[in-house]
């Protein structure tokens, strides 16, 4: 029998971590967040009959998916609008590398791979905004009120300095930073973090406002120690920035456990990455050796897997 090739094509995004500012973020402060080297790759090939899906999480029909999946059907809905395409004739397939719901980008890389992947099988043009917007509605339903820093993290393979009013930047390092991921094996709902510090704001707009700020002053600091290759003068405010995410009740005591664990093997900072409550710690360290030092005194301490790599100065390079 003959076999025809099915018409098919993919698209791909990585996972992020954000270096200083998750939260404040929201409140218009600047952030910078780098590419975290592990892939989100979607497949699409065509299918008859109703639009299907398989990924680890959840396999069959589209209109199918779970409630908290939603925002991803209404996103490819829209792809297939732009498309000038009906909701029919194409099966998607989501191969990820990132693990959900540790803060390291995985909902947003998964949207940013389909929708590059359906416009790459309509082989119709996606601008970088138009990229954005589609990624949009599924981010805004999975996290309530995002600020854009993911999305536009996960489709960059540069480090970014970002600030809602004024878009992104790029920030080239004077020198490769060393950085280790220690996962607490806890999952973290953003959603839940960022509603928790909108309420903490509401009860005591003065306190958190003044932490807010103080997280923006890291944030411009931490540009300066990127941009000159300062890594002691970096880690320190890291550190600064994890005792202000404590402030506003985003970590935890794995997570503070896992900062103090790092610290205590060498780490030049350590924090929190995301939007807490769960997920991971980033620990920088002064070479690949101390990474490796700090990685194991991280799974002796309790993390359930850890990562490490250096950065070049386009952010590319992976151990
Ligand atoms: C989540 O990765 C970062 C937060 O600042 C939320 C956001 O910016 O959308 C917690």
């Amino acid at each position: 029998m003959e076999v025809k090739d099915r018409h098919r094509a993919a698209g791909e995004a990585h996972g992020k971590l954000i270096l200083t500012g998750e939260h404040a973020v929201v409140y218009g402060k600047p952030a910078i967040a780098i590419p975290f080297p592990l892939r989100v790759k979607a497949i699409v090939t065509e299918n008859a009959g109703e639009i299907s899906i398989a990924s680890s999480i959840y396999t069959g029909r589209l209109e199918g998916m779970p409630d908290k999946m939603l925002g991803i059907v209404r996103c490819i809905n829209r792809c297939l609008e732009l498309c000038n395409q009906a909701k029919e004739g194409i099966h998607i397939e989501l191969e990820s590398e990132l693990p959900m719901g540790r803060g390291l980008g995985s909902s947003a890389a998964a949207a940013t791979a389909i929708v590059r992947a359906v416009f790459n099988f309509f082989q119709k043009p996606l601008s970088q905004e138009g990229l954005y917007s589609l990624v949009e509605i599924a981010e805004k339903y999975t996290h309530g009120n995002p600020s854009g820093i993911d999305m536009r993290t996960v489709a960059n393979d540069e480090a970014i300095f970002y600030q809602k009013s004024q878009g992104v930047s790029s920030l080239a390092a004077a020198k490769p930073f060393y950085i280790v991921v220690a996962d607490s094996g806890e999952i973290g709902d953003t959603k839940i973090a960022v509603e928790h510090v909108k309420e903490l704001r509401q009860q005591r707009p003065d306190v958190i406002n003044q932490i807010i700020d103080e997280i923006e002053v890291i944030a411009w600091k931490a540009r300066e120690a990127i941009l000159t290759g300062d890594s002691a003068l970096l880690g320190s405010l890291l550190l600064r920035n994890h005792e202000n995410l404590k402030k506003l009740e985003v970590s935890n005591a794995m997570l503070d456990h896992l900062v103090d664990t790092a610290m205590r093997a060498g780490a030049l900072g350590a924090k929190l990455t995301g939007g807490g409550l769960g997920g991971c710690i980033i620990a920088l360290t002064k070479d690949m050796t101390d990474a490796g030092i700090v990685g194991e005194a991280l799974l002796k301490g309790g993390a359930k897997r850890v990562w490490y790599f250096s950065t070049d100065s386009q952010w590319l390079t992976k151990r």
